[in-house]
């Protein structure tokens, strides 16, 4: 409350104008400007300036804020900060909001979250990350956000790289959106590992369909194809043939470059040139004896005509 309340204190004592821990703080300033800070935060109820605060919901959309609003209602549930300028959030910045269910910060200049920011908030269901600047999800991102039912990552365009234990352990997981994303290869192990996943969106991503996609697809295709909101947008960007393809388009048959079988004639192949070599091997073998021989019962002589 206290960075509230130094914006309205006509002439702040000495002490605070350095920032430091709100208890602290609060101790130094004389009686009568406690009494005045405590009036005016609770006529307010905690919101910070630029923010509403109604039931439990916190709203600071929309503000043109370039860093996270300090001291929000301690009971805050839904959180919204999107549609600003943010571009980090503080370590430990929601360890106090342990209410919260609902963390919306679309539409932000974040690239990554700082680690164990949600250690304590052990209730959050949704979190919307959608069009922000993040290149990669690392194994710690969401960490300890155990009750996660619903990620938006879309709409981040220089998301290249998801971590093949990015998601592991959230077992409540349902939705998951990584779509218009710069992804062009997903491993089958980060989502293989959420037994809760009913929507997915991967579409208008470059996935690159090589055999390296193969084991992803397959899964796919077999789970939660019709559940996919998007599978039609899902195209392949490569290799050049199946440029342009829907991901679920792709056969067995696509991949059968994938896996080398042989052919009879491929076996009788190997087996003649098996047969030349070792003839070949025998054969300088012989040679090679041939000539140590000569060689030896050559000097053999000389040394005997020394003698
Ligand atoms: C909180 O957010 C959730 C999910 O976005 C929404 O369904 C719910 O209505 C919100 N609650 C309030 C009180 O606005
Ligand atoms: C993002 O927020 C800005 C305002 O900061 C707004 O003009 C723009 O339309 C928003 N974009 C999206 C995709 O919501
Ligand atoms: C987004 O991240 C990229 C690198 O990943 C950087 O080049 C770009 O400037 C960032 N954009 C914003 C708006 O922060």
């Amino acid at each position: 409350y206290l960075s509230l309340s130094h914006h309205f204190l006509p002439n702040p004592a000495t002490p605070l104008s350095q920032p430091m821990p709100r208890c602290c703080s609060a101790m130094i300033l004389n009686p009568f400007l406690v009494a005045m800070a405590v009036a005016f935060t609770s006529a307010v109820t905690g919101c910070p300036v630029l923010c509403t605060c109604h039931s439990q919901v916190v709203d600071c959309s929309g503000q043109r804020l370039f860093s996270v609003p300090p001291d929000l209602p301690l009971d805050t549930r839904n959180l919204s900060l999107a549609h600003n300028r943010i571009t980090t959030i503080p370590p430990g910045y929601l360890t106090c909001y342990v209410e919260l269910r609902v963390l919306d910060l679309r539409n932000n200049s974040l690239a990554e979250l700082p680690a164990g920011l949600f250690l304590m908030t052990r209730r959050l269901a949704h979190l919307d990350l959608s069009y922000n600047n993040f290149s990669h999800v690392g194994a710690d991102m969401f960490q300890e956000a155990h009750s996660l039912v619903r990620i938006n990552l879309g709409h981040n365009p220089w998301l290249r790289k998801v971590h093949p234990q990015a998601f592991q352990g959230l077992a409540q997981l349902r939705d998951l959106d990584l779509s218009y994303g710069g992804l062009s290869f997903l491993s089958l192990e980060a989502l293989e590992g959420l037994p809760g996943l009913v929507t997915l969106q991967i579409g208008g991503n470059p996935w690159v369909c090589s055999c390296t996609m193969e084991p992803l697809l397959k899964w796919l295709r077999n789970r939660i194809q019709r559940c996919m909101s998007d599978s039609q947008l899902a195209e392949c960007r490569a290799p050049p043939e199946v440029e342009g393809a829907p991901l679920f388009s792709l056969t067995e048959e696509s991949f059968k470059a994938c896996h080398l079988t042989l052919t009879l004639d491929d076996y009788l192949f190997i087996a003649f040139v098996g047969f030349v070599v070792s003839i070949a091997s025998v054969a300088t073998n012989f040679l090679l004896g041939i000539t140590a021989n000569c060689c030896h019962r050559w000097s053999k002589a000389s040394e005997d005509e020394e003698i």
